[in-house]
Protein backbone atom coordinates (compact mmCIF):
# COMPACT_ATOMS: atom_id res chain seq x y z
CA UNK A 1 0.00 0.00 0.00
CA UNK A 2 2.77 2.44 0.20
CA UNK A 3 4.63 1.26 -2.77
CA UNK A 4 1.69 3.52 -5.16
CA UNK A 5 5.05 5.77 -6.05
CA UNK A 6 7.44 2.53 -7.04
CA UNK A 7 4.91 0.88 -8.92
CA UNK A 8 3.54 4.20 -11.10
CA UNK A 9 7.47 4.82 -11.72
CA UNK A 10 7.63 0.92 -13.19
CA UNK A 11 6.03 1.26 -16.53
CA UNK A 12 8.87 3.45 -17.97
CA UNK A 13 11.57 0.79 -18.88
CA UNK A 14 8.36 -0.04 -21.25
CA UNK A 15 8.00 2.78 -22.91
CA UNK A 16 12.08 3.07 -23.49
CA UNK A 17 11.83 0.03 -24.78
CA UNK A 18 9.06 0.80 -27.56
CA UNK A 19 10.99 3.64 -28.23
CA UNK A 20 13.49 1.03 -30.12
CA UNK A 21 11.14 -0.66 -31.17
CA UNK A 22 9.39 1.93 -32.45
CA UNK A 23 13.26 3.09 -34.32
CA UNK A 24 12.85 -0.47 -35.24
CA UNK A 25 9.45 -0.28 -37.26
CA UNK A 26 10.55 2.87 -38.82
CA UNK A 27 13.47 1.83 -39.88
CA UNK A 28 11.40 -1.32 -41.38
CA UNK A 29 8.77 0.85 -42.56
CA UNK A 30 11.40 3.16 -44.56
CA UNK A 31 12.78 0.25 -46.02
CA UNK A 32 9.64 -0.84 -47.24
CA UNK A 33 9.00 2.69 -48.90
CA UNK A 34 12.32 2.76 -50.75
CA UNK A 35 11.16 -0.44 -52.28
CA UNK A 36 8.00 1.08 -53.20
CA UNK A 37 9.95 3.65 -54.87
CA UNK A 38 12.19 1.54 -56.90
CA UNK A 39 9.35 -0.12 -57.98
CA UNK A 40 7.62 3.06 -59.55
CA UNK A 41 10.50 3.24 -61.74
CA UNK A 42 10.38 0.05 -62.86
CA UNK A 43 6.67 -0.74 -63.97
CA UNK A 44 3.00 0.85 -63.08
CA UNK A 45 1.61 -2.33 -63.04
CA UNK A 46 3.89 -3.51 -60.16
CA UNK A 47 3.55 -0.43 -58.44
CA UNK A 48 -0.06 -1.05 -57.95
CA UNK A 49 0.81 -4.20 -56.96
CA UNK A 50 3.29 -2.89 -54.86
CA UNK A 51 1.21 -0.03 -53.01
CA UNK A 52 -1.79 -2.96 -52.21
CA UNK A 53 0.64 -5.06 -50.73
CA UNK A 54 2.90 -2.27 -48.47
CA UNK A 55 0.59 0.33 -47.59
CA UNK A 56 -1.00 -2.47 -45.10
CA UNK A 57 2.34 -2.44 -43.48
CA UNK A 58 2.47 0.66 -41.64
CA UNK A 59 -1.81 0.78 -40.43
CA UNK A 60 -0.32 -2.88 -39.11
CA UNK A 61 2.63 -0.94 -37.46
CA UNK A 62 0.63 1.75 -35.51
CA UNK A 63 -1.78 -1.32 -34.53
CA UNK A 64 0.61 -3.19 -33.15
CA UNK A 65 2.25 -0.28 -31.21
CA UNK A 66 -1.31 0.64 -29.81
CA UNK A 67 -1.46 -2.65 -28.19
CA UNK A 68 1.96 -3.93 -27.62
CA UNK A 69 2.79 -1.90 -24.41
CA UNK A 70 1.01 -4.17 -21.81
CA UNK A 71 1.75 -7.16 -23.85
CA UNK A 72 5.83 -6.03 -23.53
CA UNK A 73 5.42 -4.76 -20.03
CA UNK A 74 4.36 -8.23 -18.86
CA UNK A 75 6.92 -9.65 -20.77
CA UNK A 76 9.48 -7.23 -19.33
CA UNK A 77 7.97 -6.56 -16.24
CA UNK A 78 10.98 -7.23 -13.67
CA UNK A 79 10.16 -9.73 -10.70
CA UNK A 80 11.91 -7.66 -8.56
CA UNK A 81 10.28 -4.29 -7.77
CA UNK A 82 11.96 -2.13 -4.70
CA UNK A 83 9.35 -0.44 -3.54
CA UNK A 84 9.58 3.28 -1.73
CA UNK A 85 7.81 5.72 -0.48
CA UNK A 86 11.13 8.15 -0.63
CA UNK A 87 14.59 7.60 -1.84
CA UNK A 88 15.89 3.97 -2.44
CA UNK A 89 19.11 2.90 -2.05
CA UNK A 90 21.14 -0.04 -2.83
CA UNK A 91 23.75 -1.97 -1.17
CA UNK A 92 24.92 -4.83 -2.32
CA UNK A 93 26.59 -8.19 -1.28
CA UNK A 94 28.38 -9.94 -4.01
CA UNK A 95 30.58 -12.42 -2.68
CA UNK A 96 28.65 -15.23 -2.09
CA UNK A 97 27.79 -15.14 1.45
CA UNK A 98 24.07 -15.32 2.99
CA UNK A 99 24.44 -12.63 5.79
CA UNK A 100 26.46 -9.86 5.93
CA UNK A 101 29.55 -9.75 8.60
CA UNK A 102 29.26 -6.78 11.31
CA UNK A 103 30.97 -4.31 9.47
CA UNK A 104 28.86 -4.71 6.56
CA UNK A 105 25.78 -4.32 9.12
CA UNK A 106 27.43 -1.19 10.46
CA UNK A 107 27.34 0.40 6.77
CA UNK A 108 23.83 -0.70 6.06
CA UNK A 109 22.69 0.68 9.29
CA UNK A 110 24.05 3.95 9.52
CA UNK A 111 22.74 4.62 6.00
CA UNK A 112 19.45 4.01 7.55
CA UNK A 113 20.00 5.87 10.42
CA UNK A 114 20.61 9.06 9.21
CA UNK A 115 18.39 8.54 6.38
CA UNK A 116 15.06 7.89 8.06
CA UNK A 117 13.36 8.51 4.50
CA UNK A 118 15.46 6.14 2.48
CA UNK A 119 14.66 2.46 2.11
CA UNK A 120 17.90 0.35 1.65
CA UNK A 121 17.70 -2.72 -0.09
CA UNK A 122 20.62 -4.19 0.52
CA UNK A 123 20.87 -7.46 -2.35
CA UNK A 124 22.44 -10.60 -2.34
CA UNK A 125 23.77 -11.80 -5.43
CA UNK A 126 22.27 -15.15 -4.97
CA UNK A 127 18.76 -16.26 -3.64
CA UNK A 128 19.89 -18.39 -0.14
CA UNK A 129 19.97 -15.54 2.15
CA UNK A 130 19.83 -16.19 6.10
CA UNK A 131 17.69 -13.61 7.52
CA UNK A 132 17.71 -15.75 10.90
CA UNK A 133 21.34 -14.68 11.16
CA UNK A 134 22.35 -12.27 14.06
CA UNK A 135 23.32 -9.41 11.61
CA UNK A 136 20.29 -9.04 9.20
CA UNK A 137 17.84 -10.31 11.92
CA UNK A 138 19.19 -7.37 14.27
CA UNK A 139 18.92 -4.69 11.18
CA UNK A 140 15.39 -5.47 10.01
CA UNK A 141 13.95 -5.85 13.40
CA UNK A 142 15.41 -2.40 14.48
CA UNK A 143 14.88 -0.38 11.02
CA UNK A 144 11.68 0.10 9.42
CA UNK A 145 13.21 0.72 6.79
CA UNK A 146 16.02 -1.84 5.32
CA UNK A 147 14.84 -4.88 2.89
CA UNK A 148 17.02 -7.90 2.48
CA UNK A 149 16.43 -9.13 -0.48
CA UNK A 150 18.20 -12.53 -2.47
CA UNK A 151 18.70 -12.19 -5.94
CA UNK A 152 18.35 -14.94 -8.89
CA UNK A 153 21.28 -13.04 -10.99
CA UNK A 154 19.64 -14.81 -14.33
CA UNK A 155 16.63 -13.14 -13.85
CA UNK A 156 18.09 -10.09 -12.36
CA UNK A 157 20.29 -9.61 -15.48
CA UNK A 158 17.71 -10.31 -18.35
CA UNK A 159 17.03 -7.50 -20.45
CA UNK A 160 19.87 -5.27 -19.58
CA UNK A 161 22.84 -3.83 -21.05
CA UNK A 162 24.85 -6.49 -19.09
CA UNK A 163 23.12 -9.40 -19.50
CA UNK A 164 25.33 -10.88 -22.74
CA UNK A 165 28.43 -10.13 -20.46
CA UNK A 166 27.07 -11.83 -17.96
CA UNK A 167 25.77 -14.84 -19.26
CA UNK A 168 28.02 -15.40 -22.54
CA UNK A 169 31.64 -13.67 -21.09
CA UNK A 170 34.15 -15.55 -19.49
CA UNK A 171 34.46 -12.32 -16.97
CA UNK A 172 34.59 -15.30 -14.21
CA UNK A 173 38.04 -16.37 -14.81
CA UNK A 174 39.17 -12.75 -14.76
CA UNK A 175 41.19 -12.35 -11.67
CA UNK A 176 39.14 -9.49 -10.08
CA UNK A 177 36.32 -10.96 -11.66
CA UNK A 178 34.41 -10.31 -7.56
CA UNK A 179 35.22 -6.55 -7.87
CA UNK A 180 34.17 -6.32 -11.65
CA UNK A 181 30.70 -8.36 -10.96
CA UNK A 182 30.27 -5.41 -8.33
CA UNK A 183 30.60 -2.55 -10.56
CA UNK A 184 28.72 -4.55 -13.33
CA UNK A 185 25.58 -4.65 -10.42
CA UNK A 186 25.86 -0.72 -9.58
CA UNK A 187 26.01 0.53 -12.75
CA UNK A 188 23.18 -2.54 -13.86
CA UNK A 189 21.05 -1.61 -10.89
CA UNK A 190 21.33 2.78 -10.78
CA UNK A 191 20.42 2.00 -14.82
CA UNK A 192 17.08 -0.39 -13.86
CA UNK A 193 15.91 1.69 -11.22
CA UNK A 194 17.76 5.23 -10.11
CA UNK A 195 18.85 5.76 -6.84
CA UNK A 196 21.62 5.34 -4.40
CA UNK A 197 24.34 2.92 -4.38
CA UNK A 198 26.89 2.51 -1.63
CA UNK A 199 29.58 -0.18 -1.23
CA UNK A 200 29.34 -1.62 2.08
CA UNK A 201 32.24 -0.64 4.19
CA UNK A 202 30.68 3.43 4.08
CA UNK A 203 30.36 4.30 7.71
CA UNK A 204 27.51 7.01 6.99
CA UNK A 205 27.66 10.08 9.82
CA UNK A 206 24.88 12.26 7.79
CA UNK A 207 21.92 12.47 5.91
CA UNK A 208 22.74 11.82 2.00
CA UNK A 209 19.87 13.34 0.99
CA UNK A 210 20.29 16.96 0.09
CA UNK A 211 22.54 15.14 -2.29
CA UNK A 212 21.18 13.84 -5.51
CA UNK A 213 23.45 13.14 -8.53
CA UNK A 214 26.60 12.64 -8.30
CA UNK A 215 29.24 10.54 -7.74
CA UNK A 216 32.55 11.67 -5.61
CA UNK A 217 36.64 11.39 -6.11
CA UNK A 218 38.36 9.98 -3.82
CA UNK A 219 41.74 12.24 -4.56
CA UNK A 220 40.22 15.15 -6.19
CA UNK A 221 41.53 14.07 -10.01
CA UNK A 222 39.68 10.51 -9.86
CA UNK A 223 36.64 9.11 -9.95
CA UNK A 224 35.09 6.31 -7.62
CA UNK A 225 32.43 4.15 -7.29
CA UNK A 226 32.07 3.73 -3.80
CA UNK A 227 28.91 6.26 -3.53
CA UNK A 228 26.33 7.24 -6.22
CA UNK A 229 23.76 9.08 -7.01
CA UNK A 230 21.41 8.89 -10.11
CA UNK A 231 17.66 9.35 -10.79
CA UNK A 232 16.31 7.12 -12.85
CA UNK A 233 16.73 7.01 -16.35
CA UNK A 234 19.92 9.53 -15.99
CA UNK A 235 21.75 9.60 -19.32
CA UNK A 236 25.28 9.25 -17.45
CA UNK A 237 23.76 5.42 -15.93
CA UNK A 238 22.57 4.72 -19.73
CA UNK A 239 26.22 5.92 -20.32
CA UNK A 240 28.23 3.50 -17.75
CA UNK A 241 26.37 0.59 -18.82
CA UNK A 242 26.92 0.34 -22.40
CA UNK A 243 30.74 1.26 -21.44
CA UNK A 244 30.74 -1.76 -19.71
CA UNK A 245 30.50 -4.33 -21.87
CA UNK A 246 32.05 -2.31 -24.66
CA UNK A 247 34.95 -1.69 -23.34
CA UNK A 248 35.28 -3.91 -20.71
CA UNK A 249 38.54 -5.53 -20.00
CA UNK A 250 39.02 -8.38 -16.97
CA UNK A 251 42.71 -7.79 -16.13
CA UNK A 252 42.39 -4.20 -14.99
CA UNK A 253 40.85 -3.54 -11.69
CA UNK A 254 39.82 0.19 -12.19
CA UNK A 255 39.09 -0.33 -15.48
CA UNK A 256 35.00 -1.32 -15.19
CA UNK A 257 34.07 0.73 -11.74
CA UNK A 258 36.07 3.82 -11.44
CA UNK A 259 37.56 4.16 -14.44
CA UNK A 260 34.63 3.69 -16.32
CA UNK A 261 32.73 6.12 -14.66
CA UNK A 262 35.90 8.87 -15.56
CA UNK A 263 35.05 8.13 -19.09
CA UNK A 264 31.80 8.51 -18.75
CA UNK A 265 31.32 11.78 -16.35
CA UNK A 266 34.44 13.37 -18.54
CA UNK A 267 32.40 12.79 -22.05
CA UNK A 268 28.99 13.90 -20.26
CA UNK A 269 30.79 16.72 -18.75
CA UNK A 270 32.48 17.86 -22.13
CA UNK A 271 36.10 17.88 -20.23
CA UNK A 272 39.30 16.80 -20.36
CA UNK A 273 39.75 15.79 -16.84
CA UNK A 274 37.35 14.94 -13.63
CA UNK A 275 39.20 18.17 -12.51
CA UNK A 276 38.10 20.53 -14.76
CA UNK A 277 34.10 18.67 -14.32
CA UNK A 278 31.53 21.09 -12.79
CA UNK A 279 27.94 21.42 -12.17
CA UNK A 280 26.96 23.47 -14.78
CA UNK A 281 29.84 22.06 -17.46
CA UNK A 282 28.18 18.58 -15.88
CA UNK A 283 24.46 19.64 -16.63
CA UNK A 284 23.31 19.12 -13.02
CA UNK A 285 25.72 16.43 -12.30
CA UNK A 286 28.37 16.59 -9.17
CA UNK A 287 31.58 15.23 -8.21
CA UNK A 288 31.79 15.49 -4.65
CA UNK A 289 35.14 16.03 -2.60
CA UNK A 290 36.91 13.51 -1.58
CA UNK A 291 35.80 15.03 2.14
CA UNK A 292 32.58 14.07 1.12
CA UNK A 293 32.83 10.00 1.41
CA UNK A 294 36.93 9.58 1.43
CA UNK A 295 38.33 11.85 4.02
CA UNK A 296 41.09 9.08 4.55
CA UNK A 297 42.77 7.93 1.16
CA UNK A 298 43.47 4.39 0.71
CA UNK A 299 47.24 4.48 1.52
CA UNK A 300 46.13 5.75 5.36
CA UNK A 301 43.94 3.48 5.79
CA UNK A 302 45.67 1.84 9.06
CA UNK A 303 44.19 5.28 10.88
CA UNK A 304 41.05 3.63 11.39
CA UNK A 305 42.41 0.60 13.67
CA UNK A 306 45.14 2.43 15.47
CA UNK A 307 44.71 1.93 18.86
CA UNK A 308 44.84 5.14 20.33
CA UNK A 309 45.48 6.38 24.58
CA UNK A 310 42.20 5.22 26.13
CA UNK A 311 41.27 8.93 26.89
CA UNK A 312 42.05 9.62 23.57
CA UNK A 313 38.16 10.20 22.33
CA UNK A 314 38.84 13.49 20.79
CA UNK A 315 37.10 13.95 17.44
CA UNK A 316 39.62 13.27 14.47
CA UNK A 317 40.52 16.72 12.58
CA UNK A 318 39.58 14.51 9.21
CA UNK A 319 35.67 14.24 10.45
CA UNK A 320 34.35 17.90 9.37
CA UNK A 321 31.09 18.56 8.55
CA UNK A 322 31.78 18.06 4.61
CA UNK A 323 31.80 14.03 5.67
CA UNK A 324 28.78 12.34 4.71
CA UNK A 325 30.39 9.16 5.34
CA UNK A 326 33.68 7.70 6.15
CA UNK A 327 35.23 5.15 3.71
CA UNK A 328 37.08 2.42 5.24
CA UNK A 329 38.84 0.15 2.42
CA UNK A 330 37.51 -2.83 3.28
CA UNK A 331 39.55 -4.79 0.78
CA UNK A 332 43.02 -3.64 2.64
CA UNK A 333 41.26 -3.17 6.67
CA UNK A 334 39.30 -6.58 6.78
CA UNK A 335 42.04 -8.23 8.72
CA UNK A 336 43.38 -5.59 10.91
CA UNK A 337 41.05 -5.96 14.52
CA UNK A 338 39.09 -3.30 15.94
CA UNK A 339 37.94 -3.60 19.65
CA UNK A 340 34.65 -3.14 21.21
CA UNK A 341 36.57 -1.77 24.15
CA UNK A 342 39.08 0.56 22.06
CA UNK A 343 38.96 3.99 21.38
CA UNK A 344 40.00 3.32 17.45
CA UNK A 345 38.52 5.54 14.87
CA UNK A 346 36.83 2.83 13.59
CA UNK A 347 35.04 1.49 16.91
CA UNK A 348 34.26 5.48 17.53
CA UNK A 349 32.35 5.80 14.96
CA UNK A 350 30.65 2.21 14.99
CA UNK A 351 29.58 3.13 18.53
CA UNK A 352 27.91 6.35 17.50
CA UNK A 353 26.27 5.71 14.04
CA UNK A 354 25.36 1.70 14.19
CA UNK A 355 24.70 1.64 17.29
CA UNK A 356 22.34 -1.62 17.00
CA UNK A 357 24.96 -3.36 15.33
CA UNK A 358 27.41 -2.62 17.53
CA UNK A 359 25.77 -3.60 20.59
CA UNK A 360 25.79 -7.20 19.10
CA UNK A 361 29.49 -6.90 17.67
CA UNK A 362 32.03 -9.40 19.47
CA UNK A 363 34.65 -7.78 21.66
CA UNK A 364 36.95 -8.25 18.65
CA UNK A 365 34.82 -7.80 15.50
C1 LIG B 1 32.13 -14.64 3.33
O1 LIG B 1 32.23 -16.03 3.56
C2 LIG B 1 33.53 -16.51 3.56
C3 LIG B 1 33.49 -17.99 3.65
O2 LIG B 1 32.27 -18.46 4.08
C4 LIG B 1 34.29 -15.88 4.69
O3 LIG B 1 35.63 -16.34 4.71
C5 LIG B 1 34.27 -14.39 4.51
O4 LIG B 1 34.88 -13.77 5.62
C6 LIG B 1 32.89 -13.89 4.38
N1 LIG B 1 32.97 -12.50 4.05
C7 LIG B 1 32.19 -11.63 4.59
C8 LIG B 1 32.41 -10.22 4.17
O5 LIG B 1 31.33 -11.92 5.39
C1 LIG C 1 11.04 12.61 5.58
O1 LIG C 1 9.84 12.79 4.84
C2 LIG C 1 8.87 13.51 5.54
C3 LIG C 1 7.59 13.50 4.73
O2 LIG C 1 7.87 13.65 3.38
C4 LIG C 1 9.38 14.93 5.81
O3 LIG C 1 8.41 15.67 6.53
C5 LIG C 1 10.66 14.83 6.64
O4 LIG C 1 11.21 16.11 6.81
C6 LIG C 1 11.66 13.94 5.95
N1 LIG C 1 12.79 13.71 6.85
C7 LIG C 1 14.06 13.79 6.45
C8 LIG C 1 15.08 13.54 7.50
O5 LIG C 1 14.36 14.07 5.32
C1 LIG D 1 21.47 -19.02 9.82
O1 LIG D 1 22.06 -18.35 10.90
C2 LIG D 1 21.73 -18.92 12.14
C3 LIG D 1 22.28 -18.00 13.22
O2 LIG D 1 23.62 -17.70 12.98
C4 LIG D 1 22.29 -20.32 12.22
O3 LIG D 1 21.97 -20.89 13.47
C5 LIG D 1 21.70 -21.14 11.09
O4 LIG D 1 22.30 -22.41 11.07
C6 LIG D 1 21.94 -20.47 9.77
N1 LIG D 1 21.18 -21.15 8.76
C7 LIG D 1 21.73 -21.57 7.64
C8 LIG D 1 20.82 -22.25 6.70
O5 LIG D 1 22.93 -21.42 7.41
C1 LIG E 1 41.72 9.81 31.84
O1 LIG E 1 41.32 11.13 32.20
C2 LIG E 1 40.99 11.31 33.55
C3 LIG E 1 40.44 12.72 33.74
O2 LIG E 1 40.68 13.50 32.66
C4 LIG E 1 42.22 11.06 34.41
O3 LIG E 1 41.91 11.23 35.76
C5 LIG E 1 42.73 9.66 34.14
O4 LIG E 1 43.93 9.44 34.82
C6 LIG E 1 42.96 9.45 32.64
N1 LIG E 1 43.28 8.05 32.41
C7 LIG E 1 44.24 7.68 31.59
C8 LIG E 1 44.44 6.20 31.48
O5 LIG E 1 44.90 8.46 30.93
C1 LIG F 1 39.75 -4.50 25.50
O1 LIG F 1 39.51 -5.83 25.08
C2 LIG F 1 40.68 -6.55 24.74
C3 LIG F 1 40.27 -7.86 24.13
O2 LIG F 1 39.00 -8.25 24.50
C4 LIG F 1 41.51 -6.71 26.01
O3 LIG F 1 42.67 -7.44 25.73
C5 LIG F 1 41.87 -5.33 26.53
O4 LIG F 1 42.55 -5.43 27.76
C6 LIG F 1 40.65 -4.48 26.74
N1 LIG F 1 41.07 -3.13 26.99
C7 LIG F 1 40.47 -2.35 27.88
C8 LIG F 1 41.01 -0.98 28.00
O5 LIG F 1 39.52 -2.73 28.53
Amino acid sequence: MKSEAGITSHPKPCYRFNFWKRIWLKTRVNINQERAFLLIFGCAVLLVFAYNTLTPSPSVTSDALKNSPSVLCRELRNIYEFLSNGDRAFLWETAGNDTLDIRQACAVESLALHNPNVTAYVLFSQERVNSSSITLRTLTEKYKNIRIVGINMDDYMAGTALEHWYKFTDWRNGPYHVSHFSDALRFTTLSKYGGYYFDLDIIHVRPVTYYRNFIATEDGTSASAGAIHADYGHPVMQMAVNDFPANYRADVWAHNGPALLGRVLTKWCGVNSLSEANYLKCRGFSVLPKASFYPIHYPSWREFFNQRGTNDTMKPDWLTTDVIGVHFWNKLSYGEPAFRNSTQYYTQLARIHCPATFSIAPDVF
